[in-house]
């Protein structure tokens, strides 16, 4: 069933979420023949109409790209894809559930859904990110459900993808984890993965499985853990930034994941610590740690929103311009945003508020209600008593703060990404607070 040329491949991808279009999109580029399949019609309908439903920098030039070059095709026909293809991967999403745990009832309902139509061999990889032990509930479900006794496989392949940076991620990854449990295995997704010339991990599926959520785990830890210490530098007069730099220069500690801010959020940090320590608590180990590096995380929000009433005072029937919604820069994505805790929270106190974000804006309209939602940062701060940056958006970086201390009722910067300099932000005239400095 291999495509033309020997070395390319038939693939299907189930699931057309964040993860799932961009897998899509990128094996499609790498010239395999990809169905993009999604239960939601109404999502195939728009995808088929080249209309992406999240904000993903190139992703629209990939899809339509790929589409015209007959590699990409959208599908509600999920048998169709399974009877097509070689590999076929499951990117469904996997919630938490109010416990923190996984919730797995979509890779169950997939999985149930390939045994039905599955015809000959195929290898069926998990892309979600999944509990450790996951792979061997995957195939006893499709063995238990198969009818007749045919052959397969099943693999882990964890994704590593940043939203915003995805496209890159995928294509120049730093290394990538195969978890297998057959030679065929191993070698299908070898020769899938060959044209990015990136290091390959080969290990069983527990293993892959697990370094998943340790990888987002470590870094999360890695990101509470300076935000510990910012706490430190505001006590002390010492600089955050300059306490990363030092320490991030050290190859072993390296540079990326220091920044200190108002902490993180998105759609997998929060679930999988969560779900990482709720599969340690299955195995009978209490990660403790981790349980301090979600509790650092609310207390930097909690810690930002004290130091601004420390400054206004009374909040109730103040303007505050929000800047910023997306839980970080170059996506739409508002799940577990820093800044709709920040929203909420005022909001109780009977704030007003004024919010801007560049992309985010039309998912924030569906859910968040009784804030204005503004053209541009100058409409968002016009009479404002405090500006708040709660996303790190390049276009915030070359605000005309001359502008905006005309435009403000009191000049109050707080910087929750620490994107401005409090030298510069002070010689004009405003009052500033970043984090830990
Ligand atoms: C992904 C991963 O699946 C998750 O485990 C990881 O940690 C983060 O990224 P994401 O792509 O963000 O999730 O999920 P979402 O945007 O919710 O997309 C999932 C898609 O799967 C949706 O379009 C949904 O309609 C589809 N789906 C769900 C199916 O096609 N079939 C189902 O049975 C269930
Ligand atoms: C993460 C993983 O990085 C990625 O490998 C994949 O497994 C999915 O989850 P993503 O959630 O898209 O990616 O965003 P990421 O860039 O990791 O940022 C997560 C959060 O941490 C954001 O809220 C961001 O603002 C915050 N962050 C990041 C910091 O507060 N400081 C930093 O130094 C870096």
């Amino acid at each position: 069933m291999l495509a033309k040329n020997d070395t390319k491949f038939n693939v299907a991808v189930i699931g057309a979420g964040y993860v799932g279009l961009v897998v899509s999109a990128c094996l499609a580029k790498l010239g395999n023949k990809v169905i993009s399949v999604d239960n939601n019609r109404k999502k195939i309908e728009l995808l088929k109409s080249m209309k992406i439903p999240n904000y993903e920098p190139g992703l629209e030039n990939l899809v339509r790209e790929n589409v015209r070059r007959r590699k990409l095709e959208f599908s509600s026909d999920l048998k169709r894809a399974v009877r097509k293809s070689d590999i076929i991967f499951i990117a469904v999403g996997t919630p938490a559930k109010e416990n923190g745990e996984a919730d797995l009832s979509a890779v169950e309902r997939v999985a149930f859904g390939i045994s039905q139509v599955l015809d000959a061999y195929k290898l069926i990889v998990e892309k979600s990110t999944v509990p450790v032990r996951t792979g061997e509930k995957v195939k006893e479900t499709i063995r238990r459900y198969a009818k007749g006794d045919i052959e397969f496989d099943v693999a882990s392949n964890p994704e590593f993808l940043r939203e915003g940076r995805a496209i890159s991620d995928f294509l120049r990854p730093d290394r990538i984890v195969i978890g297998v449990e057959s030679k065929r295995a191993a070698s299908l997704l070898k020769a899938l993965y060959r044209p990015l010339k990136a290091p390959i991990v080969v290990t069983d599926i527990n293993t892959a499985e697990l370094i998943k959520h340790a990888s987002n785990s470590f870094l999360a830890t890695k990101i509470s853990f300076i935000n510990a210490v910012s706490m430190i530098c505001e006590k002390t007069g010492a600089n955050i930034e300059e306490v990363a730099l030092g320490m991030g220069l050290d190859r072993r500690i390296g540079k990326e994941f220091l920044a200190a801010g108002i902490g993180w959020g998105g759609s997998c940090f929060p679930k999988d610590v969560d779900a990482f320590i709720h599969i340690a608590k299955k195995t009978g180990y209490n990660f403790r740690l981790l349980e301090e590096v979600r509790h650092v995380n609310i207390f930097q929000r909690r810690h930002f929103l004290e130091r601004i009433k420390e400054e206004l005072w009374i909040l109730k029937g103040k303007n505050i311009a929000i800047l910023g919604l997306a839980f970080k820069p170059n996506t739409d994505d508002l799940r577990e945003s820093p800044a709709l805790y920040l929203i909420n929270e005022l909001l109780e106190e009977e704030a007003k508020l004024r919010v801007y974000d560049p992309q985010a804006m039309n998912k924030a309209k569906k859910f968040i209600r009784n804030v204005k939602f503004c053209r541009d940062s100058y409409e968002a701060v016009k009479g404002a008593d405090c500006m708040i940056l709660a996303t790190a958006w390049e276009e915030f970086k070359n605000l005309n703060f001359k502008k905006i201390k005309t435009l403000m009722r009191y000049p109050f910067v707080a910087d929750g990404r620490n994107l401005y300099s409090s030298s510069q932000l002070g010689s004009l005239g405003f009052k500033y607070i970043g984090i830990g400095k």
